[in-house]
């Protein structure tokens, strides 16, 4: 199986993310919790590595984001910026931690940085977000935005819907893209929108669009882990595209080991210890006796 490696060993920067809006160059981020799956998307080359709380429902089984809380996130925000060195690593601020007063969100934000050393966090929404990301950016904090179909916002929304589908609400999604900017965001997440209303986000805005389910225009991509790899089965939504059959490979992987051990093929000799020559007589003696 052959594996593709990036040679470009450049750090991923703010300025450099800005500079791909500039050429037109598409950035791409994906999600990645944990050690393994970060160094690959490292050493792969994604621009972006997303610690997104969607974890809450891929990686922990919650039915949404809304239980997840820092402290579990911080654990993963920490395997993540382990392995991946060249990558910008964005975390999420989870449910409820930045939205109660803005000393809150300064404090949540510093420990993904401090103790996750995360190059940036992640908020959802807009005009009403816009004094926090503020208030953070003030901090020292760098913050992608989060605008659309915001998961946090589920309990207010009912259901998860497209986005910005009407006057008013294509209206308002300008509006909050704006405000987000204006606050000092770096670049802002568009998703579930309409992609004619995305492309018009991504021309009013200097900061780079990432899109997820808002159409081709947007300076960015970004698509959950276990969506891409076929691992993640309880909502799959129409903008996913399946680039992989991980739950295949482990379950194909999983039945042959299964199998192996049952059939006693599994461990072979080439997998087992041995005495060494000079020591057989005396070991063999000892359990000899048992
Ligand atoms: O938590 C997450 O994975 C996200 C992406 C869907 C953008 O916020």
């Amino acid at each position: 199986m052959s594996t593709v490696k990036t040679t470009d060993k450049e750090k991923v920067t703010i300025p450099r993310l800005h500079e791909l809006k500039r050429r037109g160059e598409p950035i791409v981020m994906v999600t990645a919790y944990d050690y393994p799956s970060a160094r690959i998307a490292d050493e792969t080359g994604i621009d972006c590595v997303l610690v997104g709380d969607s974890l809450a429902m891929t990686m922990l089984g919650h039915p949404n984001t809304l239980s997840v809380t820092v402290d579990e996130m911080l654990v993963f925000a920490r395997a993540a910026t382990r392995a991946a060195t060249r990558a910008l690593v964005i975390a999420d601020l989870p449910y409820g931690s930045y939205t109660v007063t803005a000393d809150e969100a300064v404090r949540t934000a510093l420990r993904f940085v401090k103790e996750a050393k995360a190059g940036a966090v992640k908020v959802e929404g807009g005009v009403s977000v816009a004094p926090v990301v503020r208030r953070l950016v003030t901090a020292g904090v760098p913050v992608m935005g989060h605008i659309g179909l915001t998961p946090q916002s589920l309990a207010v929304l009912g259901a998860f819907r497209v986005q910005g589908r009407t006057a008013d609400e294509a209206r308002a999604l300008l509006d909050d893209a704006r405000a987000i900017e204006e606050a000092g965001a770096f670049a802002l997440v568009v998703e579930s929108v309409p992609a004619s209303v995305a492309a018009a986000v991504t021309r009013t805005l200097q900061i780079p669009t990432i899109g997820i389910g808002a159409g081709a225009e947007c300076d960015g991509q970004v698509l959950v882990w276990h969506d891409l790899f076929n691992l993640y089965h309880e909502h799959t939504a129409r903008f996913v595209r399946r680039y992989g059959d991980a739950e295949r490979l482990f379950a194909d992987g999983l039945a042959a080991y299964a199998s192996d051990v049952r059939a006693r093929l599994f461990p072979s000799p080439e997998h087992t210890y041995r005495v060494p020559e000079r020591e057989r007589a005396a070991v063999d003696e000892v359990i000899s006796d048992e």
